[in-house]
Order: C-alpha cells, then structure tokens, then sequence
C-alpha cells in the first residue's frame, strides 16, 4: 500500500479542524441569543432572525445526500467517470447545505422550547450525519486524485451511514417539529395497533350527546393542543397530556385545569377568546377547537377531568 501523499493528510486534517471550529462557533453563537434574551421580541438579534431559516435549508441535504446516495449505486453497478464528477460536486453542495442547515439548527434550539430528550437525539444524528458527509467528502475528493483500492468501499460505507444517520436525525427533528403521531394518526386502524397507537375516537367527538370521558378529550387535545403542549413541546410552559401538570398551568401560574370548575380552568379560558386575542388558543393559524369540542371539554372538567 502507497502512503497517502502529505496533501491527502492535510485534507483530511483540515476537515476535522474545519468541523471542530464551526461546531464550536456556532455553539458559541447559538448560545449567546438565550443569555440575551430576557423577552422575545426585545431589540434585533441574527440569531433569532436566522433560526427559523433552519426549517428551510434542512431539506438541501437531504436532497443532495438522497441524489448523491442514488448516483453513488448506479456507478457502483455500472463505473463511469463522468458521473464520478458529478457525485463529487454533489457532495460538495451536500457538504455546504450541512453546514448551514447546523449552523441554523444550533440557533433555533437556542430560542428553547423543545423536548430535551428529542432534541437530543436529532442533534446527535444530526452532528453524526454532518461529520460522516464531510469526512466522505474528503475521501471522496482524494480517492478521485489518487485512485487507492479500497476508497471507493471506504467512501460508500460512510456515505450510506451518513444517509442513515440523516434520515434518523430527520425523523427525530419531525418529531420536534409536528409531533411524534404527525406521519401515523390518520393510518388505518391495522397500522396503528402494530404501532401501539390508541385506537382513534375522533368519531365520538363529534357527537354532542356522547359521554365525555378524558379519550373522547384527548382525540381533541392531541389534534390541536399538544403538538405545543404536549411530550415534545411545552409551549408556555404548560403541558396538557398529563393531569398532574394541567393541574399546575403554566407560566401565568394559573391553573389550565379546574376540576369541577370549567370556569377557572385556563384551557376554557384559551379556546373561548376571540381569535385576534393575544392569549386565544391554539394561536392563530392553527384549527381551533369546534363549539362541540369546547361543550365536551367543559363537561369533562365538571365532571371532574379524569385522565
Ligand atoms: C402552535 C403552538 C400552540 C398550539 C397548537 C396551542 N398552543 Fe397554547 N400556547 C402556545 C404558546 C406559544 C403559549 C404561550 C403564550 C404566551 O406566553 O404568550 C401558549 C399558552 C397557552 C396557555 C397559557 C398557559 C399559561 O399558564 O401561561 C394555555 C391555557 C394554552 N396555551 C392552551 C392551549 C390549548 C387548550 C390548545 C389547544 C386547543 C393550545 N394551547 C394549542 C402555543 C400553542
């Protein structure tokens, strides 16, 4: 075996330094908006103006990488040079769209309000998925220089990890975003009970007369409330699939849940105010809950809101 020449060894060296450096800064810079951040909307801040652009240059990646994974078999089937070319500079953009779809992604989990456990995982796989895109990259770009048995192998392995880790991360990023039944709530009955899924009630809300047992409330809740109040997100601090924490409320420190009193229970409160309201809930854009909906919720809390 041939030692790599010393310009192979600084590609790679450079890579690793380049990586550690932009995850340190954009650590830094994303931990520097939630220090400063007594109220939000206070004073203007990059930070807090570029993090939801995370939501946008996410999907780059994911078309680069899923693009240059599919190239990467045909060549692997049938060799050809010039589609080489191409699987190299679609790994250069992969690299670029990764790099900023991080940098992004660091600034919007500093503005909070995420499940730390989820958060977690999609930036392990993220960081993963980042490191392994770079490193193919560069292993790619020397493979094609100084063709060496066993690059090829070598860049493909990291490359199909990386995809797996990217579709990982991107799962557990949807999770974040839209809630872990986002994909599944609406599959067939079969498809929910190999998942482990409650079987949906969304039928019985819609019948005025039927009972008002926390399942007919929770087909509601979980629809409309608690992609922001729920496992994942806590949005005002509140939390509304667990009783003991309904019982609490949230920031205002008022109680979301009253039992045996709808009218000091917060949740009520919320979804009765007009919609330009700044406190009416779910906040504008979102389906609110129906008039039926909101006559089952207040019975359930007379009745004493059992979960
Ligand atoms: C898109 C996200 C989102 C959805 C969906 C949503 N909320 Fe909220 N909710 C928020 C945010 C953000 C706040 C904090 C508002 C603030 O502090 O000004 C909040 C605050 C609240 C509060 C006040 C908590 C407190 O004590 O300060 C209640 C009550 C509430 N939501 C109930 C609901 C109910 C009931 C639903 C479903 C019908 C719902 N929310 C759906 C985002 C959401």
């Amino acid at each position: 075996m041939r030692v790599p020449p010393l310009k192979t060894i600084f590609t790679f060296l450079g890579s690793a330094l380049g990586l550690t450096l932009f995850l340190t800064a954009s650590s830094l810079l994303g931990a520097e908006p939630t220090a400063a951040e007594p109220s939000p909307g206070s004073g203007f801040s990059w930070a807090r103006f570029l993090a939801p652009f995370h939501m946008v240059v996410l999907h780059l990646p994911i078309g680069f990488i899923s693009m240059v994974t599919a190239l990467e078999l045909w060549t692997w089937w049938k060799p050809s040079a010039e589609r080489r070319a191409v699987i190299q500079f679609g790994m250069l953009l992969a690299v670029g769209a990764t790099a900023a779809t991080m940098l992004f992604g660091y600034l919007r989990a500093s503005g909070g309000g995420y499940d730390e456990l989820t958060l977690g995982r999609h930036r392990g796989w993220g960081i993963a998925a980042g490191a392994l895109i770079l490193v193919s990259w560069a292993l790619h770009w020397v493979t094609l220089r100084h063709p060496a048995r066993g690059g090829l192998v070598a860049f493909r392995t990291l490359l199909f990890t990386g995809f797996l880790c990217l579709s990982v991360a991107g799962h557990h990023g949807g999770s974040l975003t839209h809630g872990s039944t986002f994909l599944t709530e609406n599959a067939p009955a079969a498809v929910r009970g190999f998942l482990g899924m409650t079987p949906d009630f969304a039928g019985a809300t819609t019948e005025a007369g039927s009972t008002a047992g926390y399942e007919t409330v929770r087909v509601s809740l979980e629809k409309k409330c608690f992609v922001c109040h729920g496992p994942e997100k806590q949005k005002g601090k509140l939390r509304l699939d667990d009783r003991a924490l309904a019982l609490k409320g949230g920031a205002s420190g008022r109680p979301a849940l009253t039992p045996g009193d709808p009218g000091r229970s917060e949740i009520i409160r919320a979804s009765l105010l007009p919609k330009d309201h700044d406190e009416a809930m779910p906040p504008e854009g979102k389906e609110p809950l129906t008039e039926v909906e909101i006559a089952t919720l207040i019975r359930w809390i007379q009745e004493g809101a059992s979960y």
